[in-house]
């Protein structure tokens, strides 16, 4: 039940009836109504939680009108077919893949004529990288946005996004766009006013005059880039003021407590709504609110925001979605799917970064105890909702091991950390990955991680080496990582290029704006001569490729993996398996990974409750036998057991 004061009743009862009179002549304004009463309280109720929502309401009213007349006779129908099958992004189908368009395609038409490569691949979801206008490079990849209503000159403009978003949608591919809305480029029109003296658009941001109450939030801020932007807060002259600046000090914080940032941002999401977007990635949305004495990451009001903005949405554009980048501790994570008086009202999809870390993790110690344990220390995630599952982004990956975990397995989160950044630099004995590290921070002794996933998995050091062992160790590594990533649950981003391979790229040293940040090593160009090839070749590309599709098809007819039915996780006698079953009402499946680069056996008794007499593979298709009272696994094999024929 959704508790609504009496003051709140009221509120909506005043809204409801200028949304009907803004709207009389409009066409659909009866659904509007009715989504307005079904997804109204959540608005007044997130709108409560971080300003004065009296003031607030009707200005929301009004850009739900506007977004209203502006939408489109297809999307309107897409809005239709959305509500009607709402699970759409955490069915079993649904299958992601994330790229920059300018890397993947040269810009959005190229994208657009590439989509049948996707097609092919399964791609049902598509994350195309920050198209934003940003501001002149350095830009950090895009996420320093000038302009929200314009696309990046060089990729096209607004009717392409347009065009490229029909086009997505008849292949039955949804499209995913960033929102960075923690900062803008301080190149962004607000921030040129501000400095400019306009005293309105200074309340936009976050700018003192001295450094006392810099110094005194300095005290509880972590330093998201220690290495190339230290500090929190950057002077700036024409403010004669020091600004907020979490990330790159050209990256100037917006100030969420100020109202009209808010109502600026829910124009900005109804708008790109109508361009088409189905999902909105909310980059770093953990830092919006700032309050002193906290780390400022994750405070309750962001989580009031978002169900402010994601309930105006609902009610305007109901076939958008929204996905929190929420890069933040297993306790933390699940907040942005929602809990408490949030559950289900906020971000429907989430990035399990944890996951992630943890399969690396597990592969670099060829045990999944610590993956196991953690994993499980999470809380359950509102049925409505799905993990992003990935192995690798276009980030660095932060060893974001809970020291409670390590501890819980018997050893130091702290050493356990400092192990993983070696190991997959390959600095460690006997370690085959080719990383680097990112942003070194000598204060907390914290590194992370740069490289792509076959790189990090031993891809290049194999092809190097000429081993052909190490490059089939490496190349299972990588489909084992990507078994687990499609059979979590939840919607798995194919990170580009992975598919074939990719490895490090090492020009980005060349390019200036690239060379001082080592993320570019894992931001190739699309290889489309080896894309182009892989299908028929029996090179790591090709075997990637064929071991990717197997599991993607397989994914895709296996009820089983619908987001909302949870997996027990669980390791083998020998720890270096992990498994996880799923009891679905549809039928139960028993998925095994091999962590460790060498054979396993698994005890019959973990499959339970499948009959181990007739166990069948649905990655190859093929029927399973034991071997004695055990079931055998090659190094890093993978089988999605089922007992039907
Ligand atoms: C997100 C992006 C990252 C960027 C940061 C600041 O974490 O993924 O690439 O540097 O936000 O916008």
């Amino acid at each position: 039940m959704i508790s609504l004061s009496s003051q709140g009743a009221a509120a909506l009862q005043q809204a409801r009836a200028q949304l009907a009179a803004a709207l009389r002549k409009d066409s659909g304004v009866d659904d509007l109504l009715a989504r307005f009463d079904r997804w109204g309280p959540d608005l007044w109720n997130g709108l409560v939680g971080a300003y004065d929502a009296e003031t607030v309401l009707p200005r929301f009213v009004e850009l739900i009108a506007q977004a209203h007349r502006d939408r489109s006779k297809e999307l309107r129908a897409r809005d239709m077919e959305r509500l009607l099958q709402p699970d759409w992004f955490q069915r079993p189908e649904a299958i992601g893949y994330v790229a920059y368009a300018d890397r993947f395609a040269g810009d959005l038409a190229g994208v657009q004529s590439h989509i049948d490569y996707l097609s092919d691949l399964g791609v049902t979801y598509l994350h195309l990288m920050p198209l934003l206008e940003p501001r002149p490079a350095p830009n950090d990849g895009g996420y320093a946005v000038m302009d929200y209503r314009k696309v990046r000159s060089d990729l096209g403009t607004m009717k392409n996004l347009r065009e490229l978003a029909t086009a997505l949608h008849e292949a039955g591919i949804a499209l995913t766009l960033d929102l960075v809305l923690n900062h803008v480029a301080q190149e962004h029109a607000w921030a040129v006013a501000a400095r400019k003296g306009d005293v309105a658009k200074r309340e936009y941001f976050l700018a003192y005059p001295d450094r006392t109450l810099p110094d005194e939030y300095e005290k509880s801020l972590p330093e998201v880039f220690p290495a190339f932007a230290p500090g929190n807060f950057t002077w700036d002259d024409s403010l004669s003021a020091w600004v907020w600046t979490t990330f790159n000090t050209w990256q100037w914080d917006l100030n969420w407590a100020n109202p009209d940032v808010l109502c600026e941002f829910a124009d900005i999401i109804l708008f790109l709504a109508n361009q088409g977007v189905d999902c909105l990635r909310l980059d770093a949305i953990a830092f919006l609110w700032k309050r002193m004495g906290t780390n400022c990451q994750g405070e309750p009001e962001v989580h009031s925001i978002t169900q402010a903005l994601r309930a105006a949405a609902r009610i305007a554009t109901p076939a958008l979605i929204f996905k929190a980048e929420a890069i933040v501790g297993p306790d933390d994570v699940v907040k942005y799917l929602g809990v408490g008086e949030h559950a289900g009202r906020i971000s429907d999809l989430a990035y399990h970064n944890s996951l992630m870390v943890q399969i690396w993790s597990a592969f670099a110690m060829h045990d999944a105890r610590l993956l196991t344990s953690s994993l499980n220390r999470f809380a359950q995630i509102p049925s409505t909702t799905a993990w992003g599952t990935y192995l690798r982004c276009h980030d660095d990956i932060g060893w974001a091991i809970d020291d409670r975990d390590a501890n819980s397995q018997g050893f130091d989160g702290g050493s356990h950390r400092a192990f993983l950044a070696e190991y997959y630099a390959g600095e460690f004995d006997g370690s085959p990955s080719r990383g680097a590290h990112f942003q070194s921070n000598p204060l907390t002794g914290d590194r992370r991680t740069s490289g792509s996933a076959a790189s990090l998995a031993g891809i290049e050091s194999a092809l190097e080496a000429h081993d052909e062992a190490a490059l089939t160790l490496a190349i299972d590594k990588v489909l084992c990582g990507y078994a687990i990533v499609l059979g979590f649950g939840g919607i798995p981003l194919i990170y580009m290029g992975d598919e074939i391979g990719l490895l490090n790229d090492y020009s980005y040293v060349d390019e200036p704006e690239h060379a001082a940040d080592n993320r570019w090593l894992h931001r190739p160009m699309m290889d489309w001569p080896r894309a182009k090839s892989a299908p028929t070749s029996s090179d790591y590309s090709g075997r990637l490729l064929r071991g990717l599709t197997e599991l993607i098809e397989a994914r895709k007819d296996c009820e089983a993996l619908h987001a909302a039915t949870p997996p027990e996780i669980f390791h083998g006698a020998d720890s270096a398996i992990l498994v996880l079953r799923r009891r679905h009402p549809g039928g139960t499946v028993v998925q095994v990974f091999n962590m460790a680069g060498s054979a396993r056996e698994l005890p019959a008794e973990s499959l339970w409750p499948l009959d181990t007499t007739h166990l069948r593979d649905l990655i190859s298709g093929s029927s399973v036998s034991l071997s004695g009272a055990s079931l055998r696994l090659p190094a890093y094999g993978t089988l999605w057991l089922v007992d039907t024929p």
